[in-house]
């Protein structure tokens, strides 16, 4: 069945979600405060870098199906399902998510709503926010009860978001159990074609597909931090973290996948949900069950400060006027993002410390040089290594792990590598004459 849906926020979340649903072939309004944005996504162009996005989103805008405003009344006239994509940031200053995008949908939204209604919330909250949402919005939708309100988590990765989008693990939808509705149907009738395909839908109560998306961020970051947390213990005792995450991965109850260690994580997700559910945590008072978050925050933070460690060893003691080449900004490959990126975190840190830092990723700069624009850009992985005394590979692009370490070498001043991602084909490096380094390996 194909339904009119919009969806409010049109960010990475928002922008791809919307060309989403256009492809499981419903009609799409894409809704944005922001005037430009919107201008930009209706001529068919997507403001960030993600694969796939561009393409989809071209096909739905000239076919008539997908269509941008910023006109909520529009929405509200013409759509059966609203979704809300907007961010919910960490507050400044405060561990705390800031829920002033959502509530603001909400506002404009409800009393817009002169029809029966579904809004589907996809943006990570704080457990408890959809319970109060949809209160909001029975004291606000002129049509009362007959506006619904469920939780329909999102948990798509950058740079796999398209994919994730249109072929997710699973579907989790929060209702409200206290009043039954029509609102189970209505996701399920919006999700038909994946439902068809037998991917798991799972309805559970509001609480639970609240809690359902931010545990399994905390998860994920614990993950991570447990193998970055061995990996210091690698490093004093001359042990390889790459080789003990394959051999206990291959347990099926571990898994190998998220046990990269390196330089930790980052991006507009996984550090702001811990943060933000340690705080949620506190305020419901059982802070204590979630203080290992605190623990895995930590650890990840001092992978990049045991970068900056041994760019200094490499330096020969001293980053004062040491050149390094920082290959990569973003916070993964396969994205511009360099929302708390631990690559460009670690380019800022060693050039406060006195190092001539020269930055290159493929796609992230400019956004890079947004938040540091102290630091200096190269236009290319040669450019930045030209001269170089140290070379960090922050970001595992591909054109990183595919680098000729010969050529390169011929181009540095002192042939010694960080491999901030493990991500180097060591052997090669070796063979080519570098000094190399891992984290967790090799220090
Ligand atoms: C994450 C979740 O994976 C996704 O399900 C959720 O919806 C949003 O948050 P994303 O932020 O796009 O997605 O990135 P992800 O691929 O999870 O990587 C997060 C960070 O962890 C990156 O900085 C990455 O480099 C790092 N990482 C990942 C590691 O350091 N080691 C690993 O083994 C895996």
């Amino acid at each position: 069945m194909s339904l009119t849906v919009s969806v409010f926020g049109t960010g990475y979340l928002g922008a791809t979600h919307a060309a989403g649903m256009a492809e499981l072939g419903h009609t799409v309004i894409g809704v944005d405060v922001d005037a430009a944005k919107i201008e930009r996504l209706a001529r068919g162009e997507v403001p960030f870098f993600e694969p796939g996005l561009p393409e989809l989103l071209r096909k739905h805008v000239e076919s008539g199906r997908l269509r941008f405003t910023t006109d909520a009344r529009l929405a509200a006239a013409e759509a059966d399902v609203h979704f809300i994509g907007v961010g919910t940031p960490q507050k400044k200053g405060e561990q705390a998510a800031d829920m002033r995008f959502v509530d603001a949908v909400i506002e404009t939204l409800a009393p817009l709503l002169t029809r029966p209604s579904v809004i589907l919330g996809k943006s990570t909250v704080p457990v408890g926010t959809a319970a109060r949402l949809a209160e909001r919005v029975r004291e606000l939708a002129p049509v009362g009860g007959a506006a619904e309100l469920a939780w329909n988590p999102e948990f798509l990765r950058e740079g796999f978001a398209v994919e994730d989008t249109l072929r997710p693990d699973r579907l989790v939808i929060g209702v409200d159990r206290d009043r039954p509705g029509r609102v189970e149907q209505v996701a399920r009738a919006v999700y038909a074609e994946i439902i068809e395909r037998g991917t798991p839908f799972l309805v559970t109560d509001l609480a639970t597909a609240e809690l359902v998306k931010v545990s399994a961020n905390a998860f994920l970051a614990t993950k991570i931090s447990f193998i970055n947390a061995i990996a210091e213990i690698c490093e004093v005792t001359g042990a390889d973290v790459t080789q003990l995450a394959d051999a206990i991965g291959y347990d099926e109850r571990i898994g190998r996948k998220f046990l990269g260690a390196g330089l930790g994580f980052g991006g507009g997700c996984l550090p702001k949900d811990i943060r933000a559910f340690q705080a949620r945590a506190g305020e419901l008072g059982v802070g204590p069950a979630l203080g290992f978050l605190r623990e895995v925050d930590e650890i990840n933070l001092r992978r990049r400060e045991r970068v900056v460690e041994l760019v200094t060893e490499c330096a020969g003691g001293a980053l004062n006027g040491a050149k390094v080449a920082v290959l990569g900004a973003a916070f993964k490959p396969n994205s511009d993002d360099v929302r708390d990126s631990p690559a460009l975190d670690a380019a800022g840190r060693l050039h406060l410390a006195g190092a001539q830092v020269r930055v290159y990723d493929p796609e992230a700069a400019a956004n890079a040089a947004a938040i540091w624009p102290t630091l200096t850009y190269a236009s290319s992985m040669v450019e930045a290594c030209e001269g170089a005394d140290v070379v960090l590979v922050a970001t595992e692009w591909k054109e990183f792990r595919e680098a000729d370490p010969v050529a390169l070498a011929a181009l540095v001043s002192e042939a010694k590598v960080i491999d901030g991602r493990n991500c180097l084909p060591v052997e090669r490096w070796l063979a080519a004459g570098w000094e190399y380094h891992g984290l967790g390996r090799f220090a």
